[in-house]
């Protein structure tokens, strides 16, 4: 099994190109199922979740081109009799789940495998067969699949979201726009790539109304055409990479995304000392003092703190100047990275939800194991300041999200290689 080597405590001192937004790809390539055109998106990160999902989509019977180089990507869902997600691919990805909603209202049958959960929660899909099945969906699970039908189509229908979901507001917003009548979802998730997903729908002829708010109103149309359509940049990837400098000191210039409002997260980044300079299209980011402070972190739904920044976040807390307290509202089980950052020599303690980091001087490199995506992000931030070889496996996790990560760290003077 590959692994990541970092030899730590390099001052970060470079420019590092922002990939497509992993986030948003994922459902944009589902809305390729919606329409029998070609849908063309551009600078489509090349990460192995976005390999997946053309797999995924493949099975579907989706023609696919990837250009990697260009990050241009043209889906064109042939109108295919396939309807079924395979566990063998879906266990792979838990965000196959999307497919369904785009699947059962074009096809009017669907039949999706259940996802498991994963390590930082169980991950239930109830909200998503409530959702479809108020649309009028004749849904039952056996065999660890979903089987889904609407022999009439799906008609629109009042949802309300006892609580925030992305994935649940994105199969609904997706079933939608090919659905008889008007659906409006209440307590709808506003992520930015919930606003960048109905962007691309509404180039595709789709009539909605109110992305980016808790009301969302989509009313059904009788089909949909291709489109062109760029992902929007990566925030979260932007976000693990401004909190380079803040742990391992120095400046790094970020290209390829802006300090939108989408960018929330700053503000939280700017408290704990961070600088930021915008010039011609590139963010330089620098850190004020040689410590960063300690701040108080609790995660929500847009527009609240992003749980996909927490693990990160919480190595560069684990060498701040006093002690701070991370509450992670989101998933219930998304502090797995602590015990290796304390493995590290962070001094870190778990009270349910609550993590309260106590800051230390220095981290040591020693062998540590990425439990998921982000957890794997934390490890790597950690490894940058830590004394020593920093040795972290599980990869596969980092892959799905971070492209290059190994070679756009590198080019700024970090020392890290990928050894088998
Ligand atoms: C999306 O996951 C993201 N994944 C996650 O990013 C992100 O952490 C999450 O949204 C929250 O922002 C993709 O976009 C591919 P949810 P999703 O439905 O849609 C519970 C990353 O690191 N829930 O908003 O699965 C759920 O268990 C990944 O890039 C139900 O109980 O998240 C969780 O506790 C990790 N029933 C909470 O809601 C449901 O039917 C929020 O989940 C659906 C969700």
């Amino acid at each position: 099994m590959a692994k990541l080597i970092i030899d730590g405590g390099n001052h970060i001192s470079g420019t590092i190109k922002v990939s497509g937004s992993k986030n948003a790809s994922l459902p944009i390539m589902t809305a390729s199922l919606l329409t029998d055109d070609e849908l063309l998106l551009n600078n489509v990160p090349n990460l192995s979740d976005v390999i997946t999902m053309q797999e995924l989509l493949f099975s579907l019977g989706t023609e696919i081109y990837f250009d990697k180089d260009l990050e241009v990507l043209n889906l064109r869902a042939k109108n295919s009799h396939n309807f079924t997600a395979d566990y063998e691919i879906v266990r792979k990805m838990r965000a196959s789940i999307i497919v369904l909603g785009p699947t059962l209202v074009k096809r009017r049958i669907a039949k999706v495998a259940l996802p498991g959960g994963c390590s930082i929660g169980s991950r239930p899909i109830d909200l998503h067969l409530k959702g479809l099945e108020a649309m009028g969906a004749n849904i039952y699970i056996d065999n660890g699949y979903v089987f889904a039908e609407a022999k009439n189509g799906l008609q629109g229908a009042a949802i309300k979201f006892p609580f925030v979901s992305v994935g649940a507001t994105q199969n609904i917003i997706l079933a939608a726009t090919l659905a008889s009548g008007r659906t409006t979802i209440s307590n709808a998730a506003c992520e930015p790539e919930i606003i960048d997903l109905c962007v691309c729908l509404r180039k595709m002829g789709a009539k909605i109304i109110g992305e980016g708010t808790k009301e969302l109103s989509i009313t059904g149309v009788s089909e949909l055409s291709g489109a062109t359509h760029t992902i929007m940049a990566d925030r979260i990837e932007l976000g693990t990479f401004m909190l380079a400098p803040a742990i391992a000191g120095g400046e790094i210039y970020l290209e390829g995304a802006g300090l939108g409002q989408e960018i929330n997260y700053i503000k939280k980044l700017e408290e704990m000392g961070l600088n930021f300079y915008k010039k011609d299209g590139t963010i330089r980011v620098v850190r004020r003092d040689d410590k960063i402070k300690a701040v108080d972190v609790s995660t929500s739904p847009f527009p609240g703190f992003p749980t996909d920044l927490q693990p990160q976040i919480m190595s560069v807390m684990g060498l701040a100047e006093g002690t701070s307290t991370i509450t992670e509202n989101v998933f219930e089980n998304r502090f797995m990275h602590a015990p290796e950052l304390n493995r590290m020599g962070a001094s870190i303690s778990i009270e349910g939800r609550k993590a309260i980091i106590s800051g230390v001087k220095q981290y040591r490199g020693v062998p540590v194991m990425a439990s998921d995506l982000r957890a794997a992000a934390s490890l790597v931030l950690a490894g940058l300041a830590a004394e020593g070889k920093t040795i972290i496996d599980g990869l596969h996790h980092l892959d799905r999200g971070y492209q290059n990560i190994e070679s756009k760290l590198a080019k700024c003077g970090v020392n890290i290689y990928r050894a088998d």
